[in-house]
């Protein structure tokens, strides 16, 4: 069994419906799952796992959150050289750079992305949510 563990910041609820969907996924294919938000994470929650999973909206102007999820991420880069990850967010307006950048920074941190970032307009809605289950599940 593995584990993963889902970290994430989400400032309206989207993308914290997004980790619950990806750790139903998680559960389903009969893998551990922990869900935190990032305010409650350490660096041992990032490194414990098989997988890491990292999620945060589209903030500023293209920017992970700047008050929790930066921090954490600044706390974590150069710690997770080879380590498997994910990353998802939800976003608005924009064309998704701010999870191109993310992706680039934890690829420059020597991390293994193991999926494609998962990307979400708004709130997700019913295909939304399945596509979260089936990232989940692909973990
Ligand atoms: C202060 C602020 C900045 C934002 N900046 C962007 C942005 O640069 N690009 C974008 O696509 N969406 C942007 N958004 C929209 C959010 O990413 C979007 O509403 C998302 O669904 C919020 O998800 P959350 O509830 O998980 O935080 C911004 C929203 C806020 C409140």
């Amino acid at each position: 069994m593995r584990k993963i563990n889902v970290i994430y910041w989400s400032g309206t609820g989207n993308t914290e419906m997004m980790a619950n969907a990806i750790a139903e996924g998680v559960k389903e294919a009969g893998n551990e799952v922990n869900v935190i938000q990032v305010g409650d994470a350490t660096l041992e929650d990032a490194k414990d796992c098989d997988v890491l999973v990292l999620g945060c909206s589209s903030m500023g102007d293209e920017v992970l959150e700047e008050g929790e999820m930066e921090p954490y991420m600044e706390s974590i880069d150069g710690q997770i050289g080879g380590k498997k990850v994910a990353l998802f967010g939800s976003y608005g307006w924009g064309d998704g750079r701010w999870m191109r950048e993310w992706q680039e920074r934890v690829e420059d941190d020597g991390a293994i992305l193991v999926e494609d970032g998962l990307i979400i307009n708004e709130t997700p809605d019913d295909e939304g949510l399945t596509q979260c289950r089936e990232f989940g599940k692909a973990l």
